[in-house]
């Protein structure tokens, strides 16, 4: 066959063989990274995605401290058996903001995308302290040192290395980031300009082991906000169907 002696001109010459070899890697390069650069249009714009309220950013980054992404996934993905037992599919949108994605491919547990709302705050505690408690067969660890103080200093720094990455943090969220973690936490705060900046947050103490913030607060305020963000009921778009 021709195509095979041409071929073999290449096999024979190294130099010629090198410059194939550049010329093939460059050519998948460019298909690979071209479409990064319409990411903007790729991910549609969602009615009611925001960034995380700094609680739950606070939380998030707990997730990621302790590996919870090692047994759970945060994407539910477009099959018949995972929609009819997690909910919606998950969409673009939706994890936009998380900087690292926690999409994940490893379920030991359960996907955690539509966690949100499904338990109570309780819940979440007694589950988080000893899984056993709640859910006899768990196989999950638990995280009963959570019940100690949330380090929250660097709450600020924090939100500005994310808005560096395009999460959308105003100066006002910045400038409240201390006061708006806090009232999060609180069960007697004055929440109206925390909800007007992060509607739908999940507000009031969790752990009562503490009367400080705990590191247990921030991870059920994150997990009680996972998939919620989107009103599935109203939502038009070409990316449902
Ligand atoms: C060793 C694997 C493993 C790790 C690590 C792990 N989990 Fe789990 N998780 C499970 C399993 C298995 C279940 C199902 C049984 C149960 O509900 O306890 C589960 C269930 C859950 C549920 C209930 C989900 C539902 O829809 O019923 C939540 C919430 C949860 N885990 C959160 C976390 C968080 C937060 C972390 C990190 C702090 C974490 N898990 C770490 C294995 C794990």
């Amino acid at each position: 066959m021709s195509f095979l002696r041409h071929h073999a001109k290449f096999e024979t010459n190294v130099l010629l063989l090198m410059v194939g070899i550049l010329v093939t890697v460059i050519i998948g390069g460019i298909v690979e990274v071209l479409p990064l650069f319409t990411i903007q249009e790729t991910i549609e714009n969602v009615q009611g995605i925001r960034p995380y309220s700094p609680l739950e950013q606070a939380g998030r980054d707990i997730y990621i401290r302790e590996g919870c992404y090692v047994c759970h996934s945060q994407m539910i993905r477009p099959f018949r058996d995972e929609v009819e037992r997690y909910g919606h599919y998950s969409l673009a949108a939706e994890s936009m903001y998380d900087h690292p994605f926690q999409w994940g491919s490893k379920r030991s547990g359960p996907d955690l995308a539509r966690v949100g709302g499904k338990y109570t705050n309780d819940w979440h505690v007694r589950h988080l302290t000893n899984p056993r408690d709640v859910v006899p067969e768990s196989i999950m660890p638990g995280y009963k040192f959570m019940h100690r103080p949330l380090a929250y200093d660097d709450i600020v720094p924090r939100m500005k290395v994310l808005r560096i990455v395009g999460v959308p943090y105003t100066e006002d969220d910045i400038a409240n980031a201390k006061a708006d973690l806090e009232a999060q936490a609180s069960s007697d705060a004055n929440t109206e300009a925390l909800l007007q900046r992060y509607p739908k947050a999940s507000l009031g103490k969790k752990d009562r082991t503490s009367e400080k913030v705990t590191e247990m607060d921030a991870l059920v305020a994150y997990l009680q906000v996972l998939g919620t963000m989107v009103d599935f009921t109203t939502l038009k778009s070409d990316a449902i169907r």
